[in-house]
């Protein structure tokens, strides 16, 4: 029997403290533990959280001030943690098998030369991720910068991040993930992607936010392993999108419905002085059917103070010159064989530490043409990126700075972009958990 929705209060994500902080950088350790939590009301569920907690604890760091997360392991299994969207030099990016084994600790150090993002971190260990997650190793992190700053958008209680996410849960309030396999990856039936039947967000089922008549910046990030969402309110209104993965668009943009496929973000703004008093605003998932439609839903109080707005222009984005690549580079996310079964590949190789994929080199801009069979939503590590095209057609509009997106059954998706970060190993790959635990990822080394 699914909880009745709507009946939890929304939980926000503790924001972690520093445990020090210097001229140089702030410090923040996480410990990863497990935890009994109440998701369902009434019973226990065994969770896998940085601090214990899942969400774990947000990290608010300032763009281009140091960030170093002490990570200590205390699980029976060994982890990675990645800064997804962050600008990381190869050694602190989290690749698949730089494990940290339990009872030991890593320092991941984040320098953020970046813009401010909605970004997250969560786990990444090579053939795992997707159960290690679905335990709740994630969280959010939040870079904030000056350019931001000095804008009137809704701040501090009306600044809110959402994650969502689907899990299931057996009678007794745990989470079996459902994909276990006894060998590394996935078991063959979870080809599609582990998906749940009950929609969490910030870890509580169906949970219900009381609002003011105000507006309120939503940071939403899909952090399913691999269901897409298909956002938009009931009864109608129009969700205003400030920003994109990778921060600031240049201007906003009204929208009756948000898509975010595994991995994505989208900033928004909702103006609940367009409703009244006493409205009871649902977020659905249009893409769903039943329970799995809805997300959760905003009760609407009082009037009040509200001396946020939605500036014309947010940011300057430059547009990335696709004249100015000098390389062309195809990637085709298909199915395949992998060890005497079926798994997920990239130019029909699984993942393979050793081998390199491409070699961008430091200062390129390149075009990567990203083709499909069935959906996938393929995130790179390092730079953002710009979509090109879909299916060949020119996107319009201002450039976006992205870090995924999702190619839908039998695309071409190209995407523009410059090796600016650092020299080293990153991986690509698929962000639908189950398909990067089937080895749907590659590295690329920037030279
Ligand atoms: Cu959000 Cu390589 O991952
Ligand atoms: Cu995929």
């Amino acid at each position: 029997p699914l909880p009745a929705p709507f009946t939890v209060p929304l939980p926000l994500p503790e924001v972690a403290a520093p445990s020090r902080t210097d001229g140089r950088a702030d410090y923040y350790e996480l410990v990863q533990s497990a935890a009994e939590v109440e998701i369902l009301p009434g019973l226990r569920t065994r969770v896998w959280g940085y601090g214990g907690t899942f969400p774990g604890p947000t990290i608010e760091a300032r763009s281009g001030r140091e960030t170093v997360v002490r990570v200590s392991n205390g699980l029976g299994a060994p982890t990675v943690t990645h800064l997804h969207g962050g600008r990381t030099p190869p050694e602190s990016d989290g690749y698949p098998t730089d494990l940290v084994q339990p009872g030991a600790r890593r320092d991941y150090v984040f320098p953020l030369d970046q813009r401010a993002a909605t970004l997250w971190y969560h786990d990444h260990r090579m053939d795992y991720t997707g159960q290690q997650v679905w335990r709740g190793l994630a969280g959010f992190f939040l870079v904030r910068d000056d350019e931001e700053d000095a804008l009137p958008l809704p701040e501090g209680e009306r600044d809110i991040p959402l994650m969502i996410c689907d899990r299931s849960f057996a009678e007794d309030g745990s989470m079996p993930y459902p994909g276990f396999a006894d060998r590394p990856g996935v078991r063959e039936p979870y080809m599609g992607g582990v998906l749940g039947d009950v929609i969490l967000v910030n870890g509580a089922p169906w949970p219900e936010l009381r609002v003011e008549r105000a507006r309120y910046r939503f940071r939403l990030l899909n952090g399913s392993n691999a269901r897409p969402y298909e956002l938009a309110l009931s009864p109608g209104g129009t969700i205003v999108q400030i920003g994109s993965d990778g921060g600031l668009l240049t201007a906003p943009r009204g929208m009756s419905r948000v898509r975010l496929s595994p991995g994505e973000r989208a900033d928004v703004i909702v103006d609940f002085a367009a409703y009244r008093s006493g409205d009871r605003v649902e977020l659905r998932n249009l893409d769903g059917e039943g329970p799995q439609g809805r997300v959760m839903r905003f009760a609407v109080g009082g009037d009040a103070r509200d001396d946020s707005a939605i500036p014309r222009t947010l940011s300057r984005v430059e547009r990335l010159d696709p004249a100015a690549a000098k390389v062309t580079r195809d990637f085709a996310f298909t199915g395949g064989s992998l060890h005497g079964g079926t798994g997920w590949l990239i130019n029909g190789n699984p993942f393979d530490p050793r081998r390199a994929e491409a070699r961008p080199r430091l200062g390129d801009t390149e075009i990567w043409r990203l083709t499909s069979d069935v959906a996938h939503p393929v995130h790179l590590h390092l730079d953002h990126f710009q979509v090109l095209s879909v299916n060949g057609e020119r996107l319009e509009g201002p450039p976006e700075w992205k870090d995924t997106v999702e190619l839908r059954d039998a695309q071409t998706v190209e995407i523009v972009t410059r090796f600016t970060g650092y020299r080293g190993r990153y991986v690509m790959h698929c962000h639908n958990l189950e398909h990067e635990d089937m080895a749907m990822m590659a590295n690329f080394e920037v030279v």
